[in-house]
């Protein structure tokens, strides 16, 4: 299948006009105070103008990076943030990077999430999760030990999910994504690892899966235009001891099929187990690019009615992409990285002006910090490092270490946080 090929979601009925999809990605550019809350989360003209950029690149959906839905449980300092408690309007706040995204004909949909026990300490001393896990040191960061949530803190936190979602339909958006994956908040439920509650939401996976389901149950009461897309981004599995499974991860994207969930994005890891999740670690794993293409390829064979599968994680060739969709293993292919590279590599894919994705030759595991430097620069309009040369990324490991040429533009950036975001997603 060729990469030129719109796709139509079944419930909403919508159209991404190509099988391409830029996955969330944090960008760290809204406003941020420590001890204001209300000052937290306001969208600026870098972020507006990132979205823009993105717009340009006939992306098929857009999926804005990790929208916290409570604005003490950030996936990191500088997100946007629909809490209503905000002082300002979150519609007002969220419409000119949804129509700069849409401009060109992409669909763009809002990643809605809590960090749970993923939220830094630096954030908060009080974090809240499923049970009372705690997520150990990672990346420079550290976590307190999280409380459980009492049953009325979810039935609140579903609300401020549904409100999340219906702020979204109100700024323009075609649709919301929950952020089931890489070991937030929803991701925490879902694991037997950190879940041990004993609870209506313990125990079983019905129990582990039932705050999503009441989550989409609440979206659909506030927006009942179907024309909203419903998404969600979940782990193929945890990679973690006892954590999510393949077996379990499906028989939850069958339910999700039944709830009319429209797009079900693949993923895979947590703050525990990024590292072997997001890299080649197989010789057959590197000729096919896609990490998680098998689980992929399971869901779609095991009965799934009308969801459209995306597939995100390790794709770099158009070759890859377009074999991937071929053998029907996915609808969709998801990108990340290469997009931060590249914000047209789709756009120059068609045009045929490349055929892959430029090298990243960035430290394996610190890729994330280098992708949020060179997110910073297109959204200031400035030079994006280019990775593919050695000589850029010893100037952005300066960066991420703090000890940049401060001539450089986008060292500019406040790179407090670049150093604590490896791995963090
Ligand atoms: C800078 C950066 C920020 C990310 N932020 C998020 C996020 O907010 N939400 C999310 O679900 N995944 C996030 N991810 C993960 C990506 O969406 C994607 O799953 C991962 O990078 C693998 O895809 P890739 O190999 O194409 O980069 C982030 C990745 C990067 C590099």
């Amino acid at each position: 299948m060729s990469l030129a090929q719109p796709v139509t979601f079944k419930h909403s009925g919508l159209t991404a006009p190509t099988p391409t999809l830029k996955s969330a990605m944090t960008e760290r550019l809204c406003t941020y105070d420590d001890a204001d809350l209300g000052a937290r989360g306001k969208t600026t003209p870098e972020y507006n103008r990132l979205y823009e950029e993105w717009g340009k690149g006939k992306i098929g959906v857009i999926v804005l990076g990790n929208i916290p839905i409570d604005r003490e449980g950030l996936e990191a300092k500088k997100n946007a943030i629909i809490d209503a408690r905000s002082p300002f309007d979150p519609v007002e706040n969220l419409k000119p990077a949804i129509a700069a995204a849409k401009a060109h004909g992409s669909l763009v949909i809002g990643q809605l999430t809590h960090g749970g026990r993923q939220t830094s300490e630096e954030i908060t001393k009080t974090p809240v999760s499923s049970s009372d896990v705690q997520c150990p040191p990672m990346g420079g960061m550290t976590f307190a030990k999280p409380r459980p949530l009492t049953v009325e803190e979810i039935d609140q936190l579903v609300t401020a999910w549904g409100y999340g979602a219906e702020v979204l339909y109100k700024a323009g958006a075609h649709g919301a994504q929950l952020h089931g994956a890489h070991g937030y908040l929803l991701s925490q439920f879902l694991s037997g690892r950190v879940n041990r509650r004993t609870d209506d939401y313990g125990g079983s996976l019905e129990n582990r899966y039932r705050i999503i389901d009441r989550v989409f149950k609440e979206i659909r009461r506030r927006v009942p235009d179907e024309k909203f897309m419903l998404s969600i981004k979940l782990n193929s599995q945890d990679f973690a001891e006892k954590g999510l499974t393949n077996e379990e991860s499906k028989q939850v994207c069958l339910w999700l099929d039944e709830a009319g969930v429209d797009l079900l994005e693949i993923s895979g890891g947590s703050y525990e187990s990024m590292g072997t999740a997001w890299s080649h670690q197989k010789e057959s794993t590197r000729k096919r690019e896609a990490y998680f293409i098998e689980f992929s390829a399971a869901v779609k064979d095991s009965g799934i009615k009308s969801a459209k599968v995306c597939v995100t994680g390790g794709f770099r060739s158009k070759k890859a992409m377009e074999e991937a969709l071929g053998t029907g293993a996915c609808d969709l292919v998801g990108l990340a990285r290469p997009l931060t590279a590249e914000p047209y590599l789709i756009r120059d894919m068609l045009e045929g002006k490349t055929d892959a994705a430029r090298e990243n030759k960035f430290a394996a595991g610190m890729q994330t910090g280098a992708s949020i430097v060179q997110i910073a620069a297109i959204s200031k309009g400035e030079p994006i490092p280019d990775l593919s040369d050695e000589k850029v990324c010893d100037e952005v490991l300066a960066i991420l270490q703090g000890g940049a040429d401060q001539k450089k533009p986008v060292s500019e950036q406040d790179t407090s946080n670049y150093q604590k975001s490896e791995n963090k997603l």
